[in-house]
């Protein structure tokens, strides 16, 4: 199967992390949606798509990404990472997989370090994530998501 995940990652990368863990399982292509490129979703079975949550959302690049290159039926699948409120989580680019007629073959998030704004005072929250388990986590989840969909 071959898999692309169009990804926005800043604050430490820490959901690139997740997704280098999720790469470590085979054939995935890591796209990051800020480098000008030209893209051919078409020629992927499936497209994850993932960023971290800032201000209670995901990036929108990524949301408009997905709405600019997301080839219509195409499997999708959902990855963020946050602090500690992940706020709508991945429902922005649910509904562009909605509009599209995209099955959602699942949806994974965990805890990223976050050093946003007052929490730098403290040292910051979620500390260490993703951790160990995180990205074990993370790499089940992509098993499945393979799993899925096996052609190819
Ligand atoms: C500008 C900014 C806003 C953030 N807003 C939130 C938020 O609303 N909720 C939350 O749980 N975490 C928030 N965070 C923390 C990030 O979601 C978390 O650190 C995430 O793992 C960052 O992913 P990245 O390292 O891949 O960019 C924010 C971080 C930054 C820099």
């Amino acid at each position: 199967m071959k898999t692309a995940v169009c990804y926005y990652s800043r604050h430490h990368g820490n959901t690139r992390k997740v997704l280098d863990a999720m790469a470590d399982e085979g054939n995935l292509d890591l796209i990051d949606v800020t480098t000008r490129q030209t893209v051919r979703l078409e020629e992927y079975d499936c497209i994850g798509f993932a960023s971290g949550i800032y201000g209670f959302d995901v990036q929108k690049a990524v949301v408009e990404f997905a709405r600019q290159y997301l080839p219509q039926g195409k499997s999708v699948f959902f990855v963020y990472t946050y602090g500690g409120a992940k706020g709508s989580g991945a429902k922005s680019m649910v509904e562009i997989a909605r509009e599209k007629n995209c099955p959602v073959l699942g949806e994974f998030s965990c805890k990223g370090y976050d050093t946003f704004g007052p929490f730098k005072l403290i040292g910051g929250i979620a500390k260490g994530h993703p951790d160990t388990q995180d990205l074990e986590n993370a790499r089940k989840f992509y098993r499945k998501i393979q799993a899925q969909n096996p052609q190819g």
